[in-house]
């Protein structure tokens, strides 16, 4: 039987709108497919500073490691600023304690008219197909850190076998294509003694164990600027750090293309198990309102359907649902949109053309 135990941790501000909306589409998944998905729902982030002086209990911790899945909104906002625990280091917490440490942030989403409405010209980012595999609990992120008054200090480390994990999962998913898929690790040997250690690593374990991959070194600084005037030219898949991961993402997140807000960006991160998210934050600017883009959180759902749950014909069928939505009149689509998209649609809007649209899709299965 399919589906199985989730933890839902809708968290702040947008957070929980764009959690709920998700979730409707979870219930008609359920009712078409016979899946069943038993849902806990507990705290994260500011909500869980407020009610338990934490960012995350150990309460929460021990179910995250008892569930199939973990569907996360977004932790944060500046009603709690940033001094520790700040509501980020919950997610951050979830993270090492679950050792997901390879976050799949795509960037293929197939919307004509996203593509044509991007800040990029189209001729560019037309046919841009990559993932980006960012590395989720090492480097800057963790290990022993320093806040004094006058000095902080984040080291940047990165041990053999954290390297290894990680760059395997960019091999195996190369070699899922035929011909293989060509990989790139973004790094910055130039100057850092981790990422030297990363780029040596990354060659050994690809001589090895991936010999018919190729695998090729990229600087993150340049690839930063190629992802905007050559971002095809990164199609298959790409291998970083936890930190040029993030800033990367949020550049490339978008799976419609480059140059869009993040809201498009889904994201999952594998370890023991899922942990779904999307790329963008919790938005406090506009939380509230009815406004926010549930895009990225029913993505992010589909991701999940894929990575958890083996439901690769219903996480299909969300892409698409959602590109239809997305779509031009004249490219066949309904063209519902929400602000960040220059549409006048609310997050209700959206959300039921979404609903409305897989809802079609699933009965002319
Ligand atoms: P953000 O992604 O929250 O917002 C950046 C801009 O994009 C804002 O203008 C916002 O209104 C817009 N935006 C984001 N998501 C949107 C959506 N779904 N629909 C419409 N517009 C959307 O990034 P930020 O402002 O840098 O961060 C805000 C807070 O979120 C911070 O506390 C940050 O730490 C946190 N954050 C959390 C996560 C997470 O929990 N996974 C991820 C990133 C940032
Ligand atoms: C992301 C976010 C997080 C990160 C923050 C909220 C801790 O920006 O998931 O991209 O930096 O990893
Ligand atoms: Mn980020």
């Amino acid at each position: 039987p399919k589906g199985g135990k989730l933890l839902v941790l809708p968290g702040d501000h947008i957070g929980p709108e764009v959690v709920t909306e998700a979730l409707k589409v979870l219930d008609i998944i359920e009712e078409y497919s016979g899946a069943k998905f038993e849902r806990d729902f507990d705290l994260c982030g500011g909500s869980s500073l407020d009610k338990h002086k934490d960012s995350v209990t150990e309460e929460v911790l021990k179910k995250c490691e008892n569930v199939d899945a973990v569907f996360f909104g977004s932790a944060g906002g500046p009603e709690w600023g940033t001094s520790q625990p700040n509501p980020e280091s919950g997610l951050l917490r979830i993270r090492h304690r679950m050792q997901i440490f390879a976050n799949m942030r795509p960037c293929n989403f197939a919307s004509k008219s996203m593509v044509r409405r991007s800040p990029i010209k189209e001729g560019i980012i037309r046919g841009v197909d990559f993932m980006l595999i960012r590395e989720n609990c090492g480097g800057a992120y963790y290990g022993n850190k320093i806040e004094e008054e006058d000095y902080g200090c984040d080291p940047w480390e990165y041990r053999r076998s954290e390297i290894e994990r990680v760059v395997r999962v960019a091999g195996a998913l190369a070699m899922q294509h035929d011909p293989p898929l060509t990989v790139w690790s973004a790094d910055k040997a130039n100057v850092l003694a981790s990422s030297r250690v990363w780029r040596r690593i990354a060659h050994e374990v690809f001589d090895k164990e991936f010999p018919e991959v190729t695998l090729r070194d990229q600087l993150a600084d340049s690839l930063a600027m190629l992802f905007i005037t050559k971002p095809t030219a990164f199609n298959g898949v790409i291998v970083t750090d936890n930190t040029f991961g993030d800033i990367l993402s949020d550049e490339s997140g978008p799976p419609a293309a480059p140059g869009h807000k993040p809201t498009l960006g889904a994201n999952s991160a594998g370890g023991v198990i899922g942990l779904y998210e999307p790329v963008h934050g919790s938005a406090p600017d506009i939380s509230g309102k009815g406004l926010a883009n549930p895009v990225a959180q029913v993505l992010s759902l589909a991701m999940m359907l894929r990575y958890s749950f083996n439901m690769h014909e219903e996480a299909d069928l969300i892409e698409k649902a959602i590109a239809n939505v997305l779509d031009s009149k004249e490219d066949g689509g309904l063209e519902v949109r929400t602000g960040d998209l220059g549409g006048k649609a609310g997050t209700r809007e959206m959300s039921e053309a979404i609903q409305g649209e897989v809802k079609k899709l699933l009965q002319a299965r």
